[in-house]
């Protein structure tokens, strides 16, 4: 094993926070499209992100999100704007993975320091830390609202090294969206794919990234 990391960043939404349990808690009030409903709401809403960042024309995460179920709801023929604003704010309290807490404490073990990187703007992820109960696990809670474009741009991770003021390769960068994985270790941390469903890597001509089936595993890699 490599020498052990000194501070851990982690992407929030999907990697500690379950993006589908928004749709999931709201269900019954979709039928049997919900699956699909949740799968296409994520697909648009970080596609909308690089589409920005490439046009040079920010918007935050709680817009784009907000766009993106208005999209999916259209294609699904869905018009309740009761439910449009349940699913909204549930999307501000998504549970985190049954792991999350517990293997956040062993990776905090002497003093390591915990981070978050995140598109979330910061009212979204300080409601989301909060209600996962994990407010004190994390030393910085960075969001991209600080520098105006979307990960996977460099100037997002530099937050990171600059906020840590350590240099990349001694920072554990934790995400289970591959191009965000990718994107970590192509600026240079150490960064591990948390490939929750087995899915097929992506992104080896970029950068080879390990992966983890959860959270759980991660000391394994980072020391
Ligand atoms: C985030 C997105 C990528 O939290 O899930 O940054």
């Amino acid at each position: 094993m490599e020498r052990p990391v000194k501070a851990c960043v982690f992407d929030a939404y999907g990697t500690l926070f379950d993006v589908h349990a928004a749709v999931r808690a709201h269900a019954p009030r979709i039928g049997v499209a919900a699956e699909a409903v949740s799968a296409l709401w994520r697909t648009k809403q970080l596609e909308y992100t690089w589409v920005r960042s490439l046009m040079g024309r920010h918007a935050d995460f709680a817009q784009l999100t907000g766009e993106a179920l208005d999209h999916v709801m259209a294609r699904h023929g869905i018009a309740d704007p009761d439910l449009r604003a349940d699913l909204m704010a549930a999307y501000r309290r998504l549970a985190a993975y049954p792991e999350v807490a517990a293997s956040l404490a062993a990776l905090a073990n002497g003093g390591r320091r915990l981070a978050i990187l995140s598109n979330g703007t910061p009212a979204w992820l300080a409601d989301a830390v909060a209600a996962a109960g994990l407010a004190g696990r994390f030393a910085a809670v960075w969001s991209v609202e600080a520098v105006g474009i979307y990960k996977p741009d460099v100037r997002v991770y530099r937050l990171a090294t600059d906020g840590l003021g350590l240099d990349a390769r001694d920072i554990g960068f934790v995400s289970s969206n591959p191009w965000d994985a990718a994107g970590a270790a192509n600026f240079g941390f150490r960064a591990v794919w948390v490939n929750r469903s087995g899915l097929p890597g992506e992104y080896a001509s970029v950068a080879a990234v390990p992966e983890v089936a959860s959270l759980a595993d991660l000391p394994m890699h980072f020391g």
